[in-house]
């Protein structure tokens, strides 16, 4: 066997997209957890290239950020001027005069690339030997792509231009994919014999192929079994269909992987997210960014996870989580907000309206109504009273408040942080609590009720209150022997 090849990946990204619209680079518009950008990095990342580039051009800060922080190892080559394909990898291999062996040649708007049709295409390339191949696909629609020209023996003789096609070339429905494997030292022989004289007045890369056939050179056809992955991007709208193609190919992987989807159409799971066997989700759910879900959780209805994982057997419904840990078991929402670092512990409960930032929430601890809980740490199986803050913020400073475990807070508490409530504490409903509660003691901070008998009647004589005070007065007094006028209204029920 002779030593592997050396391969360079060089991805063209410099164009603006203008149908786009966009203050945003078109390869930098995002699709389900990558940019269109990095699912092209993503699928050149099994040919473990020796060299990465990206041309860049227009946005070319905002690119060259992107870069840093999905390639860090790729080397962005401006190209200040956008004046073709050929131009763009000419500088680009320009810039890298030691690199021999294989190059491959992205564009960087074909997001639905798949690795195996990138490493297909370059396994035929470099098993046939031959000075370029291209990625070609039967499409319904070529309008607008470069259409694959082949002689009467069906060869490939030439890629014309949609604009500089004849009538005959236009009904090829065979069209340049834009994906190429090409032999270093051919392709740079050739680059530099690129014409302007097109349509458009730019070195197209396609014509590369005409060159080397009527040198000689054996160059090849790689078709893709599946043209979808094929397509281009150009406006918003085709953004779209990508997404729907996209979000149908991860949906399908992950039923067949043994995880239930109730409504595909309604579920988006980006790229990046892992779900377990067994794992359930429910429409309307989107799954974004670093997000797991464990074996048999439910998630969803209405759900949106940005990496959030889930543990096994863990409910979340109708629900927002942001960076949030739901432990094994745990039970969140309908209606919670998780904001980042709420952490959950095994078969913790969050409950209705409540919500969570920088929080830890003990195993079997519940927050079941009405809560905000910021920079708190909750022991274990605790319970926390309706309608509580966790008042973390002083207005210049957030602070921490520490719960035990096996406390039971009573409704409608504030913790004005720091504040500490000890193990088996208790605390009394409608408490401020600003001080510390021992372990096994009852905090209780609020003012003693006072009832001022008779005041409806007083001073707001004839309304319908003071009317069914009125009767609620008589009809007790007719029940139990007569009292002294005093003691008349709380009497009963003492
Ligand atoms: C190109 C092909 C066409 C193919 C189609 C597939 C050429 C001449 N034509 O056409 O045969 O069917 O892709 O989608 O190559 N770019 C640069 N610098 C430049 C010009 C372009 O970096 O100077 C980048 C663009 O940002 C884009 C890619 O190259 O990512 C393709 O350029 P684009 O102008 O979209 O080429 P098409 O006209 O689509
Ligand atoms: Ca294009």
């Amino acid at each position: 066997m002779s030593e592997p090849l050396s391969r360079t990946v060089v991805v063209l990204a410099a164009g603006e997209g203008k149908r786009m619209k966009s203050s945003l680079p078109k390869v930098l518009h995002p699709l389900l957890g990558r940019t269109l950008l990095g699912h092209v990095l993503s699928a050149a990342e099994p040919l473990a290239a020796q060299r990465t580039m990206v041309v860049v051009g227009h946005g070319a800060d905002q690119v060259r950020a992107q870069l840093a922080e999905v390639a860090p190892e790729a080397v962005a080559v401006h190209q200040a001027e956008q004046l073709g394909t050929g131009h763009a990898v000419r500088i680009a291999l320009e810039a890298a005069p030691e690199a021999t062996g294989t190059v491959v040649v992205l564009n960087g708007d074909v997001p639905l690339l798949r690795p195996e049709t990138v490493t297909a295409l370059v396994a035929a390339h470099e098993g046939e030997r031959a000075a370029a191949t291209v990625l070609a696909a039967e499409v319904p629609d070529p309008t607008g792509l470069g259409r694959i020209v082949r002689d009467a023996a069906g060869r490939l003789e030439q890629i014309v231009e949609q604009r500089d096609a004849t009538p005959a070339q236009l009904a090829v429905r065979e069209i340049n994919a834009g994906i190429y494997a090409f032999d270093l030292g051919r392709l740079r022989d050739v680059l530099g014999k690129l014409s302007t004289d097109n349509d458009q007045g730019e070195e197209y890369l396609t014509d590369v192929f005409g060159l080397l056939v009527s040198a000689g050179e054996p160059v090849a056809v790689h078709l893709a079994a599946d043209h979808t992955e094929t397509l281009g991007c150009n406006d918003r709208v085709e953004l779209a269909a990508l997404r729907r193609m996209l979000r149908d190919r991860v949906n399908a992987g992950w039923m067949r992987a043994g995880v239930s989807l109730l409504d595909p159409e309604t579920t988006w799971i980006d790229v990046t997210v892992a779900l377990d066997r067994d794992a359930v989700v429910d429409q309307n759910t989107q799954l974004c960014g670093g997000s797991v879900v464990g074996s048999g959780a439910l998630v969803g209805p209405d759900v949106t996870l940005v990496d959030t994982v889930v543990g096994a057997g863990a409910t979340v419904l109708r629900s927002h989580a942001v960076g949030a840990e739901i432990g094994p078991g745990a039970s969140v929402g309908p209606y919670a907000y998780l904001r980042p670092a709420a952490r959950l512990a095994e078969k913790a409960k969050v409950g209705t309206f409540v919500e969570v930032k920088n929080s830890e929430i003990g195993a079997g601890s519940k927050v079941p109504h009405l809560t905000y809980v910021g920079d708190a740490t909750i022991g274990e199986q605790s319970n926390i009273g309706a309608a509580s803050v966790f008042v973390n913020y002083d207005g210049v400073k957030k602070h921490r408040t520490v719960i035990g475990s096996h406390a039971r807070t009573g409704a409608d508490n504030m913790f004005v942080a720091p504040v500490e409530v000890g193990d088996g504490a208790y605390t009394a409903a409608g408490s401020v609590i600003i001080e510390d509660v021992p372990a096994g003691a009852m905090g209780v901070a609020r003012a003693r009720q006072r009832n001022i008998e008779g005041w409806v009647r007083k001073r707001r004589p004839g309304t319908a209150a003071a009317e069914a005070a009125e009767r609620a007065v008589q009809g007790a007094s007719s029940q139990v022997p007569p009292a002294s006028e005093g003691e008349a209204i709380h009497g009963a029920g003492e």
